[in-house]
């Protein structure tokens, strides 16, 4: 049988940049070989896309920009090309692909700005198309869609930096009013790994919180803070998702910030999670409710909180999580018997299905 081409995708523009290069360490590794032909495809904080064909260890720690080998290559978004356009000493090659691999966090490439442009190739990918994309990476967005289908979240409020600034007061007193005591969770609409959160416990924490947020984007998020375990369930599937077992973290800060999440090693977490078996369902049931009614394909992690009254409180969705060594999709994944390889094969799978059905 030949072998089919697969593009996994790293790097990128956004503050999730280092995560995505470990992620795509991962995944890379857990594709067959012996099935597949892996095009790894690196882009530089500057947005420079290049093929790579060196050392997979050179990935997460960066140095595979370095390698001389390195060929510009971007992907052609004629689907009469399905393929990637290299550029070599002036003349241009084709390489055909049958499926991409998106290996990227955050801004431009799990927001639907990198989906629109595989759809545009005609070209099967990985994971959930624009709209989903777009939605579940806007923390606005998906608070608006989560209260429309009924799906319980923390209470919340939100507005532009621009009209902020312009009348503080009013903006203050509207947050408190509508969240009632502090302290608040304040964050950019668009982030990821916690980038621009801060907790506020006062209205001068609160002002510095906002202005920290609209560093990030000129939406601001304000929400109670819920005092809860952190417990995420994963989702895999097209129009009929599986949910996993949830998970839990224990975040070694007062909340999972950046540092907890990448570097702090005594971060825990628990497989399942340390909730009971009524919880665990309704999370269960939360997600792929959410993951549905939302349009998600392929994969997400489903981020909750889950309060010592039972109360199930749908935080976040990610849409393409993280696949470090470390991390909670790939781990709770392996525990209802997707391990490694079965895993990446499986996310293959769907990204083909979901093109078959629509031809
Ligand atoms: N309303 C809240 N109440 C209590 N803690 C919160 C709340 N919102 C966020 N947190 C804490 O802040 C962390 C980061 O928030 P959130 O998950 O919304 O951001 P993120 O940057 O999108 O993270 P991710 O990398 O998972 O996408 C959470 O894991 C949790 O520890
Ligand atoms: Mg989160």
């Amino acid at each position: 049988m030949q072998k089919k081409r697969i593009a996994v995708i790293f790097g990128g523009k956004s503050s999730e940049h280092e995560v995505s290069r470990v992620s795509a360490t991962y995944v890379i590794r857990n594709i067959p070989q012996d099935r597949y032909e892996i095009c790894m495809i690196g882009i530089t904080k500057e947005g420079k896309w290049f093929l790579y064909s060196g050392d997979i260890d050179a990935i997460a720690d960066g140095t595979w920009e370095q390698d001389k080998n390195n060929k510009v290559a971007f992907l052609s978004p004629d689907p009469s090309i399905k393929g990637l356009t290299v550029i070599t000493e002036g003349t241009c090659k084709i390489i055909k692909l049958d499926v991409i691999f998106p290996v990227l966090h955050g801004k431009n490439g799990e927001d639907g700005t990198i989906q629109g442009l595989f759809e545009l190739s005609g070209i099967p990918y990985v994971g959930c198309g624009v709209l989903a994309s777009a939605g579940c990476m806007d923390k606005i967005i998906t608070n608006i869609m989560l209260e429309k289908f009924g799906i319980d979240q923390a209470a919340y409020t939100w507005f532009y930096a621009y009209d902020y600034r312009r009348n503080p007061e009013k903006y203050l007193n509207r947050t408190e009013k509508a969240l009632g005591s502090y302290p608040f969770f304040v964050k950019p609409a668009n982030a990821g790994s916690s980038v621009g959160i801060t907790k506020a416990h006062n209205r001068e924490e609160l002002k510095t919180a906002i202005e920290t947020a609209a560093k990030e984007d000129s939406r601001i998020l304000i929400e109670e803070n819920i005092d809860g375990y952190e417990v995420e369930c994963a989702v895999l599937g097209n129009e009929e998702p599986v949910a996993s077992i949830p998970g839990q973290i224990a975040p070694a800060a007062e909340f999972y910030d950046y540092d907890a999440k990448y570097n702090n090693a005594a971060s825990e977490l628990y497989i399942p999670a340390h909730i009971s078996e009524d919880l665990m369902y309704q999370v269960r049931v939360n997600a792929l409710k959410a993951y549905k009614k939302i349009g998600c394909t392929g994969l997400s992690r489903v981020d909750f909180f889950v309060t010592k009254d039972g109360r199930v409180l749908l935080n976040e969705i990610n849409t393409l999580p993280g696949f470090t060594a470390i991390s909670m999709y790939p781990k709770l994944m392996a525990a209802c018997d997707y391990e490694g390889s079965a895993l990446i094969e499986e996310l293959i799978k769907f990204a083909m299905e979901r093109v078959e059905q629509h031809e």
